[in-house]
């Protein structure tokens, strides 16, 4: 047995620092608050939400009596409805207590005034791996780990060296041609897998993944990985890395979003996800040495250079670990919301005919493929909501949030409120492409509502890439399939991102 010491406890033992001691300034506008005004702010812990207590945590409201108790609603809707637009839930487990926030303009607030460096939490566990238990057994590691965990000044230091690559325009427009042919080759493959009730043999999901990898492959390792071989056996690298990236996210998921006692002690659960987190590493660095390898004997004089080329030239330890960072957070993302948009056409019949015949238009912008992808992450987002780490005190609706508070905004549930968005469970693109006068207008709403690559410095960078990706492969499918669904509505499962699970009841047939 070991303990390990990580963010996370330093972060709930501050937090019962600031049960003993008051905050010594709020920042309301970036000012402190003085005298009567300060005394007049209620403390954090008086923010309402589902008792917690010691050692058990939420166990009891997960009982009969509990507010979670045998609930059709997802628990966000349930703290909203029990406890209003502001709900604290207490720390479990090493897990240290959370701030919920469902009022736009105060979550808003909190992002807007984040440092330069904001902080966001997750993935503990791979931050652990990275950093302390890879760096045990391999002394030679420099002191970077990558976006996804790194923080501070290490974090910023890494995002501005590879912004200048990842976020040309010019450069990610590179690869609209190549990820063209990796979608008619997904089409080909469908067609090839489409049994005689026309759908798809296999698994759909395992299916739609091989796609994004595919193409994300490109953009991260500059070439076909081939995923879409039919003679690929199991055990190949591709499958392998496939499935490693699903698991990597279910362990994170256990370890770094349920209460877990692996920072206490090496849980059955720790110790699988150190295996795969290494098992991923040595996947990707196998994979992202072929390509340095093929890049060395690259014809140069015709092509323009890509991400990958460009990186390599700034730093080669920077190029590779972005390499990786994207083979790891451009997969389910992709995937998923692809699975969601076939969805939501496959139910809308005649927002999918009118998708197909703004397809057949021909015409460069496309403004309704965009909108139905908008849409489809409004109802099926991927990542229900943004996370930030405060590094600094607020003033948010009356309470006093101590610096090093973890809040959450819950973009998902608000996107899904009759106040932000009109008819919100209804899949309507139109809402992003309509005139101002219409009520159905999505400019009508707040902003910081609908927020799905996150905020600021620290948005999603691979934003562009993920939407070239998905726009070139749905107008593609569209093109090609009259897509149908049939059964029960499609089910989801929330983990440190949401899943769109089987039953996959899609109907593929040709467009005539
Ligand atoms: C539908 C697709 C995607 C969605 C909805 C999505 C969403 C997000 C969100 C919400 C964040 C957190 C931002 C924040 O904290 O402000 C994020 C971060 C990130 N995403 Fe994406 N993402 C998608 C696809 C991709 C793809 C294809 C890549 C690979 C190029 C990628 C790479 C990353 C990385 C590396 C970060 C960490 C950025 C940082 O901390 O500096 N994402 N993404």
């Amino acid at each position: 047995m070991y303990l390990r010491r990580p963010v996370l406890n330093l972060l709930v033992v501050r937090n019962r620092l600031f049960e003993c001691f008051y905050a010594r300034s709020v920042s309301k506008n970036n000012t402190s608050l003085i005298g009567d005004e300060k005394s007049q702010l209620k403390s954090w812990q008086e923010i309402p939400g589902p008792p917690t207590l010691p050692m058990v945590g939420q166990l009891l409201n997960y009982l009969p009596g509990g507010i979670f108790y045998k609930k059709k609603e997802e628990w966000p809707e349930i703290m909203y409805k029990n406890y209003g637009p502001i709900v604290r839930l207490g720390g479990t487990f090493g897990l240290p207590p959370m701030i919920f926030l469902y009022e736009p303009e105060a979550a808003f607030h909190i992002f807007r005034n984040e440092n330069w460096t904001p902080v966001r939490p997750g993935f503990q566990s791979l931050e652990y791996f990275r950093k302390h238990y890879k760096k045990k057994k391999d002394d030679s590691l420099h002191e970077t780990t990558g976006l996804m965990t790194e923080h501070g000044e290490e974090w910023r230091k890494f995002r501005t060296t590879v912004n200048q690559v990842m976020l040309q325009p010019k450069t990610i427009k590179l690869y609209s041609d190549t990820l063209i042919v990796v979608a008619d080759d997904m089409i080909k493959r469908m067609r090839l897998k489409r049994n005689e009730k026309n759908m798809l043999e296999g698994k759909f999901d395992t299916e739609i993944n091989l796609w994004a990898l595919e193409a994300i492959g490109v953009v991260a390792l500059g070439d076909r990985l081939n995923c879409f071989d039919p003679n690929l056996p199991k055990d190949s690298p591709v499958k392998k890395l496939i499935q490693v990236v699903r698991d990597v996210l279910t362990v994170s998921e256990k370890l770094d979003f349920q209460p877990s006692l692996w920072r206490y002690i090496a849980t059955p659960t720790f110790k699988k996800a150190m295996k795969f987190y290494g098992d991923q590493m040595k996947l990707n660095e196998y994979f992202i040495n072929k390509s340095i390898e093929k890049l060395k004997v690259k014809d140069k004089t015709n092509e323009q250079e890509g991400v990958l080329e460009k990186l390599l030239e700034i730093d080669h330890k920077i190029a590779v670990i972005m390499a990786s960072e994207m083979l790891f957070a451009g997969v389910d993302t992709t995937a998923n919301t692809i699975i969601g948009a076939l969805y939501l056409l496959a139910k809308n019949p005649e927002k999918q005919n009118k998708l197909r015949e703004e397809n057949l238009l021909k015409q460069e912008k496309k403004p309704y493929l965009r909108a139905c992808i908008k849409e489809t992450i409004r109802l099926l987002p991927v990542i229900g909501g943004n996370f930030r780490q405060t590094t600094k005190e607020y003033n948010v609706m009356g309470y006093k949030i101590p610096k090093g508070m973890f809040v959450i905004v819950a973009n998902q549930y608000m996107c899904l409120m009759e106040e932000n968005f009109p008819q919100p469970t209804e899949f309507i693109p139109e809402r992003w492409i309509v005139d101002k006068s219409d009520p159905l207008y999505y400019g009508n709403t707040h902003p910081f509502v609908y927020s799905p690559f996150g905020f600021g410095v620290r948005s999603c960078i691979g934003r562009r890439i993920a939407e070239l990706e998905m726009e070139t492969f749905l107008e593609k499918l569209i093109e090609n399939f009259e897509i149908e669904w049939f059964g029960p509505p499609m089910k989801t499962r929330a983990t440190s991102i949401n899943y769109l699970i089987g039953p996959y009841n899609f109907i593929f047939k040709d467009v005539k």
